[in-house]
């Protein structure tokens, strides 16, 4: 948790010509001979103890009037199948470093309840466990991603728990096959700590770095587990957390983390809902600048690992608006309009030109909480504008990046850092190719005016439109609640044609299109 202070933004916006016109933008695809694959990583997701992510947004417990698939929400089941969700984070976040795994496992009567002091004091009664969260994992095919406790955990603590998930035999095994489980279970990503520099330890870097040295050293490889270290990382501008980190414990890990929010100030982040075009703007402008902060990053890692060993993972990452109104504070609940759909495209594009360093990232959370994939009340549930960016990318997912040169107008927007310039393009693309399909994403930032889209086809061997989807709301304001599910979804787009090899599109103001080609 950040408590940080942003001095407040002064707006002052500089509105695009013609506004309410048709503006021309040309895109260029680039290939490369060799271009980096786009990791499906990083379309993972994040699942923390926290307000009802767990409990309510994918918990619901075996006896629940809610159906469900051995205690899982089957409509969540459902949509997160949809989803292909590559890997998924938990049980932190700041819940991690206070979780102790042994109090969730073996019978439910007998596990003991905890407070989660970190959000909000809300009595934990660790029905969601180990067996709870590999078994989703398993029954969604999705690679999981633990986060170990070190903030108030012990070595022992975390060399017993990757004992208790992986190894075949030994006392660890025989417990966990005591609890129901004979089979150990797949565990690649292991996460060293959660925000050590806060919440997860208040460590300096230095003494960060030497700790999580010794804790992965008795993190161990059984029966052919091979585990994916990864050290806490840095929180948005703190560079040197990074430099530290890979100068005394870079030969140690598999990949470093990194947690950047779109939030506007973290005393005074506004409403998901009912905001005003500048809030807009602003938003997309410190959404962007994502792709200033992973470049420096890369360039500290580049420094000491050239040949890219290491992985920057972005493990979290999103809007952070004020809950809604009536609703816990601690619990994170916030509504999602178009605009967060544009803040997960735009960042999704960033991600993609980082493909050869960037390996993972996980919007922060699956449900319920902060940028959601979905919202459950009751035995209700709805799929956010952000959802269907995210299933309207899926054909990204492994496929090989292809730099494209955008030649659209950008509108500079307030920044609250002197060392950024923001500027806000009203045109933002990215483009993969897989399996003799190239996919081309793109998003027009405007509220105003629409873009005419022509990008030559010539160095990408496709002339064919296989088909198109659009996401827009009526108004970028609109999202999906309970009495109004579809609100925001994506419709077929028929808008693009292909014209003496120049493919040829008109994106309406504020909207999100996806395209393959073959
Ligand atoms: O995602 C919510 C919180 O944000 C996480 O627990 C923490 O890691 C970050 O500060």
């Amino acid at each position: 948790m950040k408590c940080q202070l942003l001095t407040a933004a002064v707006l002052t916006l500089v509105t695009l010509p013609n506004m309410g016109k048709t503006v021309d933008v040309e895109i260029v695809p680039e290939p490369q001979k060799e271009s980096a694959i786009v990791s499906p990583e990083i379309y993972g997701q994040f699942a923390e103890h926290l307000g009802r992510c767990i409990y309510g947004g994918i918990w619901v417990g075996e006896d629940s009037e809610i159906p469900n698939i051995n205690g899982y929400r089957s409509d969540v089941v459902e949509a997160f199948r949809a989803l292909q969700i590559p890997v998924l984070r938990w049980p932190g976040g700041c819940f991690a470093d206070e979780y102790h795994w042994r109090d969730g496992i073996g019978p439910k009567e007998d596990r003991p309840t905890m407070v989660n002091s970190n959000w909000g004091g809300t009595v934990e009664d660790n029905s969601f466990g180990t067996h709870e969260f590999f078994n989703f994992c398993e029954l969604l095919g999705i690679e999981p991603y633990l986060s170990a406790n070190v903030g108030s955990g012990t070595v022992e603590e975390m060399a017993k728990w990757v004992e208790y998930i992986t190894a075949k035999d030994g006392p660890m095994a025989k417990e966990r096959e005591k609890n129901g489980r004979k089979e150990p279970w797949h565990l690649k990503y292991l996460g060293v700590g959660n925000e050590s520099w806060g919440c997860g330890g208040n460590f300096t870097p230095e003494e960060y770095a030497n700790v999580y040295r010794r804790y992965q050293t008795y993190a161990r490889d059984f029966d052919g587990n091979k585990l994916y270290k990864i050290a806490s990382g840095a929180s948005d501008y703190d560079y040197n957390w990074t430099d530290v980190l890979m100068k005394i414990a870079g030969h140690h890990m598999d990949g470093l983390s990194l947690h950047y929010y779109t939030v506007w100030d973290w005393d005074k982040k506004g409403p998901a809902t009912g905001f005003t075009p500048d809030s807009y703007y602003y938003t997309l402008g410190k959404a962007l600048e994502i792709d200033s902060v992973v470049n420096r990053h890369v360039q500290i890692m580049d420094k000491y690992d050239p040949k890219k060993r290491v992985d920057l993972l972005l493990d979290e990452w999103g809007t952070w608006w004020d809950v809604e109104p009536g609703t816990n504070p601690w619990h994170l609940y916030q509504q999602n309009t178009m605009r967060d759909a544009m803040v997960a495209a735009l960042s999704l594009n960033v991600f993609h030109k980082y493909a050869d360093r960037l390996k993972m990232a996980n919007i922060a959370q699956v449900a319920n909480v902060l940028q959601a994939m979905v919202l459950t009340e009751g035995d209700k549930m709805v799929l956010t504008p952000t959802y269907y960016v995210f299933k309207m990318y899926i054909p990204h997912q492994g496929g090989t990046f292809i730099p494209l040169d955008i030649k659209s107008p950008s509108m500079p927007v307030a920044s609250e850092r002197k060392d950024f310039e923001r500027s806000v393009p009203m045109v933002s693309a990215t483009a993969t190719e897989k399996d003799g399909i190239v996919t081309i994403s793109l998003a027009n930032t405007s509220l105003e005016d629409k873009a005419k889209i022509s990008i030559p086809l010539s160095a990408l061997k496709v002339n064919k439109i296989e088909g198109g989807e659009i996401l827009k709301g009526a108004d970028v304001k609109d999202y999906n609640d309970f009495d109004n599910p579809n609100k925001v979804a994506p419709k077929e787009f028929k808008g693009a044609k292909i014209k003496k090899d120049v493919l040829e599109l008109e994106l309406p103001e504020a909207s999100i299109v996806t395209l393959s080609l073959k």
